[in-house]
């Protein structure tokens, strides 16, 4: 469903920050992009959300051909994908609801239907009591989950995060990997840019490795004791 072939990008001040991408990644698949500051991680997904453009090579996700589409297809295409950052970015003066509701409001769905809707989310994340919350009145794991349920919201065939777990505690990382884990198990391919090798570990599913910009190692089982 995502095939980076030879995907090149170089920055407007000629930084190469990826040279030369292979990846192919299934549908229903659940990935763990790792690598050191600077390797290309945000960059990669900044390709996939079509935040930016590649510069050379062929990148598809579905149906769609990223390098070619217009970009009044762009809000289209971006349905497809539901996105999680360190940063949350949820609206400080909306409710856990509101927040959650917005995404999909946005997207012109019925408020029948977004009545239904979010506290089923909620409930997939494990927040069911906290909707009518503001975001300062619930903890940092919470919020964190609210932008899983956002991202959940317009029912997207894959999930990208970047370092989600980045600002959280481990007992708390441990449970927002759990939940996209769980995500993963319902249908969703998961792809999850993280730094946290003992999270990878754990987990024990696919990692991809980049460094300066190439993918040097894909495959299942953990990072191992490999410095990246
Ligand atoms: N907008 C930009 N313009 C120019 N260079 C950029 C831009 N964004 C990123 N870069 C450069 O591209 C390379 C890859 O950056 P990227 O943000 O993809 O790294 P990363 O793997 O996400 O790192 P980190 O773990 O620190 O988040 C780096 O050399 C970075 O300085
Ligand atoms: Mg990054």
């Amino acid at each position: 469903m995502i095939d980076f072939v030879n995907v090149k990008k170089a920055y407007p001040n000629g930084t190469m920050a990826l040279k030369g991408v292979n990846l192919h990644i299934d549908e229903g698949e659940f990935v763990f992009i790792v690598g050191h500051s600077g390797a290309g991680k945000t960059t990669l997904m900044k390709l996939l959300l079509r935040e930016e453009k590649i510069s050379s090579g062929r990148l598809t996700v579905s149906n769609f051909d990223l390098a070619n589409m217009s970009d009044l297809r762009v809000p289209y295409y971006r349905r497809e994908l539901g996105v999680v950052f360190q940063d949350f970015r949820l609206f400080p003066k909306k409710t856990v609801f509101e927040n959650v509701a917005f995404a999909m409001e946005v997207v012109g769905t019925p408020r029948k239907k977004i009545v239904r809707r979010v506290p089923a989310i909620l409930n997939t994340v494990n927040l069911a009591g906290k909707q009518d919350s503001f975001p300062h009145e619930i903890s940092g794991g919470e919020q964190q989950r609210v932008v899983l349920a956002r991202a959940l919201a317009n029912n997207p065939k894959v999930i990208i995060a970047d370092e989600p777990t980045g600002n959280l505690d481990p007992k708390m990382s441990l449970e927002i990997m759990s939940l996209l884990m769980k995500i993963n198990r319902l249908g969703k391919t998961v792809i999850v840019i993280t730094h946290e090798k003992d999270l990878v570990d754990y987990y024990k599913q696919r990692v991809v490795i980049l460094k300066d910009g190439l993918i040097v190692e894909d495959r299942v089982g953990g990072m191992f004791n490999e410095e990246v």
